[in-house]
Order: C-alpha cells, then structure tokens, then sequence
C-alpha cells in the first residue's frame, strides 16, 4: 500500500481548562474521502482547523506525504495543498469568476514590453476547469455576489483542484444548501478524489457520509470513538459511536439487534 496522504498522530488540543481533543489519531490516504461525524462540541472543526493551519495543537505531531509537517498559517497550509474550502468566505464577492480563480496568479501577457492581464487565456483555462467538473455558472464574468453558495463552493473547490491542491477539508459544506445542489456537491467530492485528492468532510447529516464517504471516523468528547470503511458499518452502529453506545468499530450486525430499522436521513 502506499504511504498515507496525512497521519495524525495523538493531536491534542487545550483551550484554557477544556481538553477538546485529547490524543487524536487517524490517516488519510489519497483519493479517500473520509467523513467526520460527531456530537455538537466533540472537537471536529478544532481538529480540521489544526490541519489546515488556523490552530495550533498542544501536542502531538502530523506527517504530510511521508513527512513531518504541521502548518503555522493558513497559508503555510495551503502552500503545501492543504486548504479549508468554505463556502464562500474567501471568494472576493465583488469581483469576477475569473479574477477570483486567478487571485494572486494571473496570467500576463506583454503589450509593447508592457505586461497586462492576459483575460482571454485566463476565461480559457477557467471555462475549461468548470466544463471539466460539470460545474455551470451564468457567465465567467459574473461578479461572486450573483452567485448561489453551491456555485461558489464549486468554484472554490475548482480552484482548488486546478492548482494542484492535495487534501481538502469541508466543514458542514451544504449546510445552507438545498437538496438539488446538495448532491451536486456530493458529486463533485467524489469527482475530486477521483484525481487523487483527500477529502476530509465534517457533516451531520448521517445519509450524507455514507453518500460520499470511503471511511467514516468518530470523534467523540476529544477522541477517536471509531473508524470504520463506510461498506463495513451502518447509520446505526455509527450513531452508536456518536452517542457512545457501542464500541468503535462494532459491525452492523451487532447493532442492529439494539435498534430499529435504519431511517432514510438522519440528522445528529
Ligand atoms: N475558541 C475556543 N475557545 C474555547 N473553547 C473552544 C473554542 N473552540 C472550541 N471550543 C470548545 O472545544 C470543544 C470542541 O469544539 P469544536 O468546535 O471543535 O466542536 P465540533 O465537533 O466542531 O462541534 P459542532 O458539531 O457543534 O460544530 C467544545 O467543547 C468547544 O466548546
Ligand atoms: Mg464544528
């Protein structure tokens, strides 16, 4: 097998009195999506803020491809291909698709020695990058603002992808989206790992970890309550985990003697 994308390796985090993650461990390979379920308050985003660079753990180390890596910034995260995608918190909302797939790395061309904005080239790559995913949006030139929370999470994980992003992390994604661009979302995770990039997706929504998710790992009260292959387990054993009813990793056949037929979605 080869070597994990990202180890996590006993990440313990306190603020002040309060042990919000208290030796946590798990690996991600790439390509794998991997779900974080857990109750309100278990530690889920403070351990996604850790990875991707927004906060420090109090101990504990992390590997990145093989190597020892723990991101001081964001954007130290990012240099390496970490990057938290949010819906739409860093996209500039009054400019452009275009100009917000290229911030910072516009293509130029020269005019009498005079380097400008290459903008035929740059709606190329863009048009290109979005057709590509399935992505559609009115036009490439449409200011942010006109667009929905889905199409900025597409253009965002678009963005991601096109420069050369390797683990994504998505915190609650469609929590304010409707069903339709929902699983359009749902769609383009898999569309992602399908390149070889990790994804890391916190939701509450139990139908959708096992939509998208090639693993699902419980953290419950600051640890690791289960991590389990989302084919070798069922809503209920994984709510279990949650709740701390069973024992990580307890098969489907075990808990579903304890409850009740499994429900279509389920919110935890
Ligand atoms: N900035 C902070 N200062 C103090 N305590 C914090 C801070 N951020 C989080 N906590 C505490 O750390 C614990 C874990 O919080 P975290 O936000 O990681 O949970 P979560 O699993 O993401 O929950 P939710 O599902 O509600 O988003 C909680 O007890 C929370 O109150
Ligand atoms: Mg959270």
């Amino acid at each position: 097998m080869s070597e994990p994308l990202l180890v996590l390796d006993n990440i313990t985090k306190n603020y002040g009195a309060i042990h919000a993650l208290k030796g946590v461990s798990f690996s991600i390979g790439r390509g794998e999506v991997v779900a974080l379920l857990g109750d309100n308050g278990a530690g889920k985003s403070t351990l996604v803020k850790i990875i991707a660079g927004g906060l420090e753990p109090s101990s504990g180390r992390m590997l990145f491809e093989g190597k020892e890596f723990l991101a001081r910034t964001p954007a130290e995260a990012k240099a390496a291909g970490i990057e938290t995608v949010y819906q739409d918190l860093s996209l500039c909302t009054n400019v452009d698709v275009v100009a917000n797939f290229f911030m910072g790395r516009e293509i130029t061309r020269k005019v009498l020695g005079i380097p400008v904005l290459d903008e035929t080239a740059m709606e190329q790559v863009v048009g290109n990058a979005l057709a590509n995913a399935g992505t559609r949006i009115p036009s490439l030139r449409t200011k942010v603002e006109h667009l929905s929370g889905g199409q900025r999470q597409a253009i965002e994980l678009n963005r991601f992808v096109h420069w050369g992003g390797k683990l994504v992390l998505l915190d609650e994604p469609f929590a304010a989206l409707g069903v339709e661009q929902t699983r359009r979302g749902l769609d383009m995770i898999r569309q992602v790992a399908r390149q070889g990039i990790g994804v890391i997706i916190i939701t509450h929504i139990m139908q959708q970890a096992f939509q998208v998710a090639d693993r699902i790992v419980v953290i419950r009260q600051g640890v690791v309550a289960g991590d389990v292959p989302t084919n070798r387990t069922s809503p209920d054993a994984v709510i279990g985990m949650i709740t701390g009813e069973t024992l990580a990793g307890a098969g489907p056949a075990a808990e579903g003697q304890k409850r009740g037929p499994v429900q279509e979605e389920r919110t935890i």
